[in-house]
């Protein structure tokens, strides 16, 4: 059964953390009827904190006005039973925690309560849709759909797997506009699909930078932003992605340096510091060092 954009009604995001939250509330803003489920209603105090000064910033920088603001609000819903989530929803992207043996279990969870139309997409960063086409019990419907920022970094990668229905995939190039998104298709399975293939790249160098102690966490950031003129360097970006997501990654990898990287990351987690989301990393927020006037320049 194909289904058009128009027949999308309501959106179900699983997860409420970092992605989670943003990817619902543009699902909202696009004018869909969006439920957000989580097993931790904890999970939704931050969701909705974080909801409300996204809000305020798409006001203060004219893109929504006070009415669209409220009508958002009341498409959103956030709840923690599984079953009124999955009923009736026509569009599903998992944001879950990065872990393939809990991701498999949210799938068959969510194959078996969902109605037979509903498209099944996962936002993981790093994983490959193969790993978890079966679980969803409709491998030929399921296709990862992965977002950055949503809506500071507004790219979203279509990767589907060999099974992948090539409507699906027509669907989410789609899809991804309507989202406000730039849509780039990822042709073949690929760990990280193209930015984060790339973004990896950058990471794993920062991180043995690091631990090989050849420059501060400041000065690697430092000279990434004074070269290319960018906002925040490589820690300020995991910062931002999670170090607990950074960790999951990380530790995956088999080689030296990273195993070195992940040990370090660990010992942030150890210790509460999982970056943006919890206030502090490898900077404190929401005032973190490197936006601070001369920190490039040293001045
Ligand atoms: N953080 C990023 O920048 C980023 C960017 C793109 C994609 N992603 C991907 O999005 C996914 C989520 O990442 P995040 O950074 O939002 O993580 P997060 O830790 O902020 O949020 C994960 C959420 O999943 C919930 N969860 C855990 N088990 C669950 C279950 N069984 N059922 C329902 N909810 C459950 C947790 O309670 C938590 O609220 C990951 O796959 C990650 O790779 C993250």
């Amino acid at each position: 059964m194909t289904l058009q954009i128009s027949e999308i009604k309501k959106v179900l995001i699983l997860g409420a953390g970092t992605l989670g939250l943003r990817v619902g509330l543009q699902s909202a803003i696009s004018g869909f009827e969006t439920t957000i489920y989580d097993i931790n209603e904890q999970a939704f105090k931050a969701a909705i904190k974080t909801q409300d000064s996204i809000l305020k910033m798409l006001v203060r920088n004219g893109k929504l006005n006070e009415e669209a603001v409220e009508q958002v609000k009341a498409r959103l819903t956030f709840t923690t039973d599984a079953q009124a989530a999955a009923d009736d929803a026509d569009f599903l992207n998992e944001s879950v925690t990065e872990q393939l043996d809990l991701k498999r279990d949210v799938w068959r969870q969510f194959g078996e309560l969902c109605p037979e139309k509903t498209i099944f997409t996962s936002n993981t960063s790093y994983l490959l849709p193969s790993q978890i086409a079966e679980s969803t019990g409709r491998p030929s419907r399921f296709c990862c759909f992965h977002f950055h920022d949503v809506f500071y970094a507004n790219v979203v990668d279509v990767m589907p797997h060999e099974g992948t229905a090539t409507w699906i995939v027509d669907f989410l190039m789609e899809m991804g506009r309507v989202l406000q998104q730039t849509p780039v298709y990822v042709k073949k399975e690929n760990t990280g699909y193209i930015f984060n293939y790339m973004l990896m790249a950058l990471i794993g160098a920062a991180g043995a930078l690091k631990t090989m102690d050849i420059g501060s966490i400041e000065d690697i950031d430092r000279s990434w932003m004074g070269n290319f003129k960018m906002d925040m360097g490589p820690f300020g970006v995991l910062d931002t992605v999670g170090l607990d997501t950074a960790w999951h990654i990380t530790s995956n990898q088999p080689d030296k340096k990273s195993q070195s990287f992940a040990a370090l990351l660990k010992t942030y987690i150890d210790a509460g510091k999982l970056g943006v989301k919890t206030g502090e990393g490898f900077y404190t927020y929401p005032n973190p060092k490197y936006k601070e006037e001369g920190f490039v320049s040293g001045l």
